[in-house]
Order: structure tokens, then sequence, then C-alpha cells
């Protein structure tokens, strides 16, 4: 195989953020712009060679172009074999599978997530390592670092591989598999949930379901998993072609963005159980009739019930969920006598306490929930998960959730993003709350009095990395708290992204309207970061 060394220059911007590097399709084909970043990464591990390296997107634009690139530079680093998605296709959690699955030395997944696809919209890549999870940042450090200063990269002369055939294909001393993207994943889903009781219930129209696939990654995923292999009614999954632009959305789970689904199930012909999932399958959005499920209080039911599902039937070693995501996992944990972790933002954190079986289960508020059966969070495994539950306890998705309420409280949670916020703005808003932050603890503002007020850092208990400048929290002595952090996954200027809990024990208000229940937090939040006076916004971009 001839190998090339093309000379190139550097970029300054290529940081990795919360999941990879992420930035719109222009600036990724940009000359030597995605070359140099693979380039990085494969320069920045060990050694490559002998290795395998599994590949795979959420089909979004530029999807096809970029595993032709990395092919050619991975055979010339020295990869041995390259287990890749057909047509380029792996859902995030299906890739951390497949890793995982065939030992190989890390992955590559091309994703953007729940930013919008296209020419003119975002494109990104993630490399995840041998456990099947996210890079550490400390080696995202790495990359970055060295992307800085690359000069060269290595590409083989070899022509595009045939994507869409699934096979196995020899060239000189590469081994190229494209697999079925959906089949293992679709197996180990089955080795976790309780697919007869699943089949009964799905089949026999029992409970009934629509899936949103957003048109992104999950719709062959949920077509074969909920329709062929459970017998749910053909037509249960919608909008589930996988297409380059999402088809013209923003493939996010949430009631803003599955505009479809949240009509359908807050109108009188709703079916039992609704869902959605994001761009690259990791994220998941849980709705019954006419009852949305907080992403936080969904995490803390499956926790408080994992020990009807199959897999978990033993119980669980722990729990973890990222500092934002609301406390209601914490009642859980602490009722089952459980250890309960605190993580930054972003599933890398999760990683190590998977990895040492110090947690089973975890979670956060942004949609996403897994557990140690990948190193992702994972959309479609959340909504087997939901339907085992519905299957079992013969209840409906809101008998369930004002069953939890009322055993454990409720904690009412809401998120507010402000998007691309002026990054001088955002970055002002921020130092003043880093100097504001000392003078709060003990001060009283209505019946919220500070009890503590500081910047989240943490020192993971496995290897003892410290992560700091976390996101800014307030805690009250009622249990109460919010928090303020920047995105680190957006592509235009800043996000400010803030988050507001309530714990209501008293279950003759569990029903009321979470902006409504947090009015009060909320204008707090507005009086210590200013955010709608500093930019003129009257109201935040979305609400969660
Ligand atoms: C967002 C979410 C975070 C999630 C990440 C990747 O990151 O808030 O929980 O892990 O996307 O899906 P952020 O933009 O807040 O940095
Ligand atoms: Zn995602």
């Amino acid at each position: 195989m001839k190998i090339e060394t093309i000379d190139s220059t550097p970029y300054n911007d290529q940081k990795p953020g919360t999941s990879g590097l992420r930035k719109k399709v222009k600036v990724f084909q940009q000359r030597h712009y995605l070359e140099n970043f693979v380039q990085s990464v494969f320069d920045c591990l060990d050694d490559c060679n002998g290795k395998t390296l599994v590949l795979g997107g959420d089909g979004r634009y530029f999807n096809r172009q970029a595993i032709q690139i990395i092919i050619k530079i991975a055979a010339a680093n020295g990869f041995s074999c390259l287990i890749i998605g057909q047509s380029g296709l792996l859902s995030t959690p299906a890739a951390s599978h497949i890793i995982r699955k065939n030992q190989a030395y890390g992955g590559l997944i091309l994703s953007a997530s729940h930013n919008p696809g296209g020419a003119d919209e975002d494109f990104g890549i993630k490399y995840n390592i041998s456990n099947g999870g996210p890079a550490p940042e400390n080696y995202t450090d790495a990359v970055f670092k060295h992307s800085q200063t690359i000069t060269q990269y290595k590409l083989a002369d070899i022509p595009d591989v045939d994507l869409e055939t699934i096979a196995d294909v020899q060239l000189e001393n590469l081994q190229i598999r494209i697999i079925d993207p959906v089949s293992d994943y679709a197996e180990l889903m089955a080795s976790i949930f309780d697919f007869e009781l699943l089949k009964n219930s799905l089949s026999s129209g029992k409970i009934s379901l629509v899936f949103d696939a957003m048109h992104a990654i999950t719709g062959p995923y949920a077509k074969r998993i909920l329709e062929d292999i459970l017998g749910a009614k053909a037509g249960s999954v919608i909008n589930g072609t996988p297409l380059e632009d999402f088809g013209g959305g923003h493939p996010d789970p949430n009631l803003v963005y599955a505009k479809e689904l949240a009509e359908l199930m807050f109108s009188d012909h709703a079916p039992t159980f609704g869902a959605a999932s994001d761009g690259d399958g990791d994220r998941n959005m849980i709705v019954g009739a006419n009852f949305f499920v907080t992403p936080s209080d969904s995490l803390a039911i499956l926790a408080a019930n994992a020990t009807l599902i199959p897999a978990y039937k033993n119980g669980l070693s722990g729990v973890a969920r990222s500092m934002p995501t609301s406390q209601a996992v914490d009642r859980v944990a602490s009722a089952l006598n459980l250890p309960c972790f605190e993580t930054p933002t972003g599933w890398k954190f999760f990683g190590n306490l998977l990895d040492a079986d110090k947690i089973t289960l975890c979670g956060e508020e942004s949609f996403g929930t897994g557990s140690n059966h990948v190193r992702e969070k994972d959309g479609l495994w959340a909504v087997l998960f939901w339907l085992n539950l519905i299957a079992k306890k013969e209840q409906s998705v809101a008998e369930i959730v004002q069953e939890h309420w009322q055993k454990f409280g409720r904690d009412i949670y809401s998120r507010h993003d402000y998007d691309a916020v002026d990054s001088t703005i955002a970055n002002g808003i921020f130092d003043h709350l880093r100097a504001l932050l000392p003078t709060l603890e003990g001060q009283s503002f209505g019946e919220y009095t500070v009890s503590y007020a500081d910047e989240f850092s943490y020192t993971d208990s496995i290897d003892g990395s410290v992560s700091s400048q976390q996101g800014m929290r307030i805690g009250f002595a009622n249990g109460s708290r919010m928090v303020f952090r920047l995105s680190g996954t957006g592509t235009v200027g800043a996000t400010l992204r803030i988050y507001i809990e309530r714990f209501e024990p008293d279950a003759s208000k569990h029903g009321q309207d979470a902006q409504q229940a947090l009015a009060q937090l909320i204008e707090l939040a507005e009086q210590f970061c200013q955010v709608k006076q500093l930019t003129g916004r009257v109201a935040p971009t979305v609400i969660t």
C-alpha cells in the first residue's frame, strides 16, 4: 500500500468540547481541516499498528466523504482492521457497543448529535477509547495541543471503499468490514430486556406507541427492534429514514423540536407511549398520553424500578448524575442505600465509574440516560426500559411517575437556554457571577436562603484527575438549587444554560406546572446573571 505524507498547516480552533469537535460543515471542509484533526487523534494514541478501529456516523451531510478520508488516513497510520457501519451509519450507542464487542482499539464517531445538519449546518467528530466511551479530557487536551503544531498527515493511496455493501474486503494488510449497523445492537437489547413480554404487549396492541426518529440515525434501529422484532404496528416509527439534513429539522428530542410527536401525545388520540431520539441516537425523550417525563425524573424512576428489568434484577452497584441534573435520583439512591455520584456535564465523566463498577445507571438532564451495557448514553435503551416497565407494572406513564413522586417527593425542574449569545456578553456574565458567588452564602431572597454558592470542580475518584470550572451552583436551605453553565457543544456564539429546581414533598402540589412553580427562582436567577437585561432578550430560546 503506497503511503503519502502530505504537508499541512495547523488550525488553532480544533479544541474538542463537551462531546468531540463540532464545527460548521464549511469549517470541516477547509483544506486539510478534517485530515489534521484525525492525524492528531492518531498521533496522540500509543500505537495504531495492527489495531482495530470502528467507524461510523449519524448520516448527516459530509458523513460519507469524511468516512472515505478517514479510511485512507487510518490505513496509512497502520490500523489493520476497520469496522464500518453500512452506508457509514452507526448510532453513537451502537458504535460504543461495537468497539466493546470487537475489543477494538477505539472508534471515530461522526456526529454533531442534536445540532442541525446540512451544507450550512454542523458536523462533528469524536474519538472513543477501547472501553467504548468518549476519550477523557487529558487525551482530548493532548489532541488539541498537537493539532496546533501539526505539519503533515499520512494518506494511503487506495480507492474509495464501497460503503453500501455488507462485506469483508482485504486490501493488502488492511481488512475492511462493512457491517449491518443494527444487528449487534438489537442482540444486545434482547439480552437486557424482557423481549417476550414486550412482544406480547406490543404485538397485541396492549401498549400502543409512536417513536419519532426525527429523520436521524435511530430510524433503522427503531424500525428493526420495535416494529420487526417486537411487533409494534407498522408505522409506529415516524420520520424513520435518516436524511443528511434531518428533513430541515433540529434533531433534538424535546417538545419544541419533536413537534409532530408532541402534538399527538397531547391530543385525545394519544397512544400509550411516545418517544423520540436525537441525531446520533444517544438521547431520549419519554412522553405518556398527555404527560411529559422530565429526564431527571426518568433517571430516578429507572433507578427505582431497575430490578424489574432482567439485566438489572440483582440490583444496581450505584448511580450517577451530571451536576445540573436534578437531585431526584439522589433520593432513590439514599432510599436504596446506593452510592450516588455527581459528575460534570458530559458522558465522558461516567466512564471510569462504570468501568470500576461503582455505578450501573447514570444520566443527565439533557435527555441522556444509560447503563453499564455501553459507555455512551443510549436513546433506544431508555425507550425499551420504559416499555418494559409499562408492560411489567401494567401502569401508564403518568401513573408510574405520579406514584414515584408520592413515594420520593417531586423535584420540580426546568432548564432555560439562551442560544447564540454574544461571547463577550456571556463571558461578562460569568465573570460577574464568579465575583458574586462568595458574597451570597447566608443571604436570603424571600423564602430562599443561600446555603452554598460555588463553582463546581470534580475530582475523579478513580484516576484522581481534576476538572474545574464546571458550572456555577447556588444551593438554598430548602433544597432548591440553580446552576449556570456555558454550553460546550454550541457552534455559534455562546449558549447560556440556567438550570432550576425546587423540591416539593407535598403530593397535593405535585400537579403544578413547572414554570409556575419555579417562577420565583427563575426571577432570582435573572437577578443574579442578568442575561435578559444584558442581551435584550425577553425569553429563553428553549425551555425544557
Ligand atoms: C450538552 C448537554 C450535555 C450532553 C452534551 C452531549 O452539552 O448539556 O448534558 O452531555 O450536550 O450530548 P452542553 O452543550 O451543555 O455542553
Ligand atoms: Zn446525541
